[in-house]
């Protein structure tokens, strides 16, 4: 029989068919199998050759571990885990339009301070990249720039003595490995650019700063295969009708993942924002109903957001439930308890949840935020405007302990807050920075207070 000459590779997961299927058996993606070459040699066994016999070194090392690379971006130093690691590989997601290229134009522009970075754009030409420089105010700054998409070459350039510390390579989707068939931004160019441009750095204990598109399932293309080849992945999200963007580490081998970094994209690029807070806060008005401060924590650090309800009457059979900035899975739960627990019915009607400013939350921590918003919305009674929420809700209506509170009353109680609505605690006499604190053990103790 003849040895088939292409094959299918799913763009999402790399798992690789004979036939082409509209879905992807290995993951469950529907319509990203694309046809490939077959690589020329199917890997071997070892043989009978011998390999030479490799070192082992002592966990202890001597010289100190070169450090990290700052970019002094206080936000983005952070989310890494207080700089960059040399000789590491990061991925720096997000959808197209984010700001991803201006993030890291201003990061490098920093970096170039102190180091010999490279910014590599396969997207743009060097003329339009200089454009962007102007208009962010770093054109000055000393940082070498190309417009290239061969892996080769940049490789080359990397590998030479006078290389880089830093590189950017914006986007890994535009890069192409010659000795393969595929397009640029399939799966196996993405694979193998990506494995070159790794060796490398690591080799040379180069920073390596990959710019990854999204696609518009939410992946980034080759999403799973590239995410186990770096030491780092950071997504860069928010929506582009906001001004707000929030970078957040997804997985770090160098730093914690829960971190996030918050910036505003202004007419001068991007610029920090160090209390979050107040600006997720800008806008609220205090006196309406269906809306609640929740007292949140990402990462070390506590932030205040506004979290919105709408309940109302539905003319569909089917309620629609739509929900921007948490899990609507939790939404259900918490409706659920709110129904069978406490005698609240909401069931018929339609409900949209919010989350004000364009932040994700993720914490259960935002139960009781969600909760108070609902039944505000419902009897029209606002939450009053000097309360900030937070506790988790269990299944049999049981406000549940949460981790921090302290960080979270002293954020409140900074920002104006009076009063937290929270779980009960064990023992007294806490520390609650000022706040009159209202403890509940049970959702149902929540609902008197709408009940003016
Ligand atoms: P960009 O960094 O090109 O996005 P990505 O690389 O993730 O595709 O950002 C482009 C958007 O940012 C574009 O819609 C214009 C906006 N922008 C500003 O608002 N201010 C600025 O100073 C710059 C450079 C871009
Ligand atoms: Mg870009």
């Amino acid at each position: 029989m003849a040895k088939p000459t292409t094959r299918y590779a799913c763009q999402s997961c790399g798992a690789s068919f004979p036939k082409w299927a509209g879905r992807c058996d290995a993951c469950g993606e529907w319509n990203t199998l694309v046809e490939e070459a077959v690589p020329d040699a199917a890997p071997k066994g070892l043989g009978v050759a011998k390999g030479r016999r490799i070192e082992f070194v002592g966990l202890t090392g001597a010289g100190a571990a070169p450090p990290r690379r700052l970019t002094r971006i206080a936000e983005l130093d952070r989310v890494c885990g207080g700089g960059m690691v040399p000789g590491s590989a990061l991925l720096v997601g997000g959808d197209p339009g984010i700001g991803k290229s201006t993030l890291l134009l201003q990061a490098t522009a920093r970096l170039a301070q102190e180091h010999r970075v490279a910014y590599v754009s396969g997207e743009e030409a060097v003329d339009q990249v200089r454009l962007r420089a102007r208009r962010l105010g770093v054109a000055e700054a000393p940082v070498a720039l190309a417009s290239a998409t061969s892996v080769r070459d940049v490789v080359a350039a990397l590998d030479a003595a006078d290389g880089p510390e830093i590189v950017v390579i914006d986007s890994i989707q535009t890069m192409y490995v010659d000795t393969l068939d595929s397009a640029p931004g399939t799966v196996a160019q993405v694979r193998a650019s990506a494995q070159e441009l790794i060796r490398v750095a690591k080799r040379r204990g180069v920073v390596l700063i990959l710019v990854g598109h999204v696609t518009k399932e939410g992946m980034i293309a080759g999403p799973r295969v590239l995410e186990h080849m770096v030491d780092t992945v950071l997504y860069f999200e928010g929506d582009r009708g906001h001004q707000f963007r929030i970078l957040r580490a997804v997985k770090n081998r160098f730093g914690p993942t829960d971190e996030i970094g918050v910036f505003e994209m202004t007419d001068g690029g991007l610029s920090e924002v160090s209390n979050p807070s107040a600006l997720f806060l800008a806008d609220r008005r205090g006196d309406v109903s269906g809306a609640a401060v929740f007292a949140g924590m990402e990462g070390t650090r506590p932030v205040l957001v506004e979290v919105q309800a709408l309940v109302a009457p539905s003319p569909l059979g089917t309620p629609r439930r739509a929900v921007v900035g948490w899990d609507s899975a939790r939404l259900a739960m918490v409706l659920a308890v709110l129904e069978a627990r406490c005698g609240v019915a909401i069931g018929a009607n339609d409900v949209y949840l919010n989350v004000a400013g364009g932040l994700r939350v993720t914490e259960p921590a935002a139960d009781l935020a969600v909760a108070a918003a609902l039944v505000s919305s419902l009897t029209g009674e606002p939450v009053p405007a000097d309360a900030v929420v937070f506790g988790e809700i269990g299944l049999s209506g049981e406000v549940r302990g949460v981790g921090q509170t302290d960080p979270r009353l002293k954020e409140a109680a900074k920002l104006g807050f009076a009063t937290a609505l929270m779980p009960a605690r064990a023992g007294a006499g806490r520390g609650d920075g000022g706040l009159r604190t209202v403890e509940l053990r049970r959702l149902g103790e929540l609902l008197p207070l709408f009940q003016q």
